[in-house]
């Protein structure tokens, strides 16, 4: 056995506990769960379900760390050093980050390990560094006024995850919160808790002090629904479908608390008659079956230019076919498991009410069989493809399965991307770069890409309007601002 083998057996070995004020407790309720190996369908370890007297406990060490650590008020410089610190612990333990990232959410190994963990690491060096240089004083000239802004930390910040990105997503949500001064609480998503929790032992191991991260498991209608409701919370950022996200929203608009929301999405691509068919057919299916298809800003709609569709479908189908389908840990894995069983019931269902509306079937989808493997959750990839009002055409299916529909003009493609109630990212493919930008423009969504889909760099804000959320989104230089409250201090003269 290898060091970093016996690594994850170790973590997983022992019974997962909340991480609160810097100390390893149970749940108050001692009451705990399974998170499971998707592709296998068996355990993998048991977690403390935390509720909402857990949540209490992990706000009020949140906001006595706050107030009492120095975090909140050392320079963000010294700030900074930890968060390089932490960046640089990531990085060391990538191969345990990638291996539990891999266990719990089922996704190839490889994809955990060439993107979550250092896109997630590289996250918190990018907002460590513009803290250091964001300006925490503006003077403010006004005539017979003494006045400046001054940019401070909320508080504590409560964020809830979802499944599918796990590290990932805590990285982009949690770092520019920290670099700013915030302290907060975490609650993971119930299908994925491992890598917030060995992302708290890191925390501890880079020196941050108690209390300034804190992770509370267990499930959303105790625990998620306790933070979101909790009246310490200054702030709260949100991950996930529509219908919780609007919950929390609810819960936080009754406290009068700042939400930001990262909710789904229905992105498309607009396909026109000059692109080399081949390559954006490989690329659109490489994007749907990333991750298993569960991604939020990945392309689901194909709108293809009619001239072409005929080549595009063909081919497209048959790269699907081709894909291999697998256990996570398998190097030659293409399509991992998705990452319950409940999610390939929703997937299945989704396909067959589409077949149902009267869809063209190009990829049948439904179960996969890999051997050795009987009790994972497998799905096959989907093609279907007709009518933009099928239930497929318009509602978030999150698995592997695209939806193919025809335009003839440009007009039309704009006006079928923009059908959607989603507005988080859709994509335009043309050699023709002046039609590609004015495309770009007037689609309705948080973000537009060209002749490429699933576009993350640090610096280009990312994030949805309409069904897709709202209140900022992340990898922007902007969402540091969202982390500080904005106060002006005024002397008359
Ligand atoms: P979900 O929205 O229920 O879960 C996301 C997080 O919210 C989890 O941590 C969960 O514990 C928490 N949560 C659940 N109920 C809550 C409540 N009442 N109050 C506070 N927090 C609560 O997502 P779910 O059910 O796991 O997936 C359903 C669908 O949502 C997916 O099929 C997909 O369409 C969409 N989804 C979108 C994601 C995205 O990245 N935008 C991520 C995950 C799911
Ligand atoms: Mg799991």
């Amino acid at each position: 056995m290898n060091v970093q083998t016996s690594d994850v057996n170790r973590f997983l070995s022992t019974s997962k506990c909340l991480y609160i004020g810097g100390d390893w407790v149970p749940a108050a309720s001692g009451k705990t769960f399974d998170t499971l190996d998707p592709g296998k369908g068996t355990r993998l370890a048991s977690v403390a379900a935390g509720d909402g007297s857990d949540v209490d406990r992990a706000v009020q060490a949140a906001r006595r760390s706050f107030r009492e650590s120095g975090w909140a008020t050392m320079p963000a410089n010294d700030r900074a050093v930890y968060l390089h610190r932490l960046a640089d612990l990531i990085d060391k333990n990538a191969s345990v980050l990638s291996d539990l990232e891999s266990l719990d959410v089922g996704k190839p190994r490889s994809q955990a390990s060439s993107f979550d963990i250092p896109h997630s690491a590289k996250t918190f060096r990018y907002y460590a560094d513009l803290s250091v240089t964001a300006r925490r004083r503006d003077p403010i000239p006004v005539a017979g006024l003494e006045a400046r802004s001054v940019r401070l930390p909320h508080g504590v910040c409560g964020f809830i995850f979802p499944w599918n990105f796990p590290f990932l997503l805590l990285g982009w949500g949690v770092a520019p919160a920290l670099a700013a001064g915030n302290t907060i609480v975490v609650k993971p998503a119930e299908d994925t808790p491992l890598s917030a929790l060995y992302f708290a032992e890191l925390a501890e191991e880079a020196g941050i002090p108690p209390g300034v991260v804190n992770i509370v498991t267990g499930f959303g209608e105790t625990a998620g629904a306790s933070l979101a409701s909790h009246p310490l919370i200054q702030c709260m950022s949100f991950t996930g479908s529509p219908e919780i996200g609007r919950r929390v929203a609810e819960s936080c608009g009754r406290n009068l608390v700042p939400t930001k929301l990262e909710l789904g999405g229905k992105g498309a691509a607009i396909l026109f008659e000059d692109v080399s068919v081949e390559s954006a057919a490989d690329a659109l299916v490489g994007a749907v079956t990333l991750n298993a298809g569960q991604v939020c800003c990945t392309a689901t709609r194909w709108l293809v230019h009619e001239s072409i569709a005929a080549r595009f479908i063909e081919h497209a189908a048959s790269q699907m076919e081709g894909m291999k389908i697998g256990y996570g840990g398998d190097t030659r894995t293409q399509i991992g498991p998705v990452v319950s069983d409940k999610q390939r019931k929703r997937v299945l269902g989704y396909v067959t009410k589409g077949v149902a509306e009267g869809a063209k079937v190009y990829q049948p989808g439904g179960v996969a069989q890999v051997s050795e493997y009987s009790e994972g959750f497998y799905v096959k990839p989907a093609l279907l493809g007709g009518s933009p009002d099928n239930v497929c055409a318009r509602e978030e299916v999150f698995g592997p399965v695209a939806y193919v529909m025809t335009f003839k003009s440009e007009a039309e493609a704009v006006d079928l991307t923009n059908r959607s109630h989603y507005g988080l990212a859709n994509s335009v493919w043309s050699q023709d770069l002046d039609r590609a930008n004015r495309v770009a423009e007037q689609l309705v969504a948080g973000n537009s890409w060209i002749n490429a889909h699933n576009v993350f760099a640090h610096g280009v804000p990312y994030g949805g309007c309409n069904l897709s959320g709202c209140g900022g989104g992340v990898l922007g230089p902007d969402t540091l601002e969202d982390y500080y409250r904005k106060q002006s201090v005024v002397r008359p003269l």
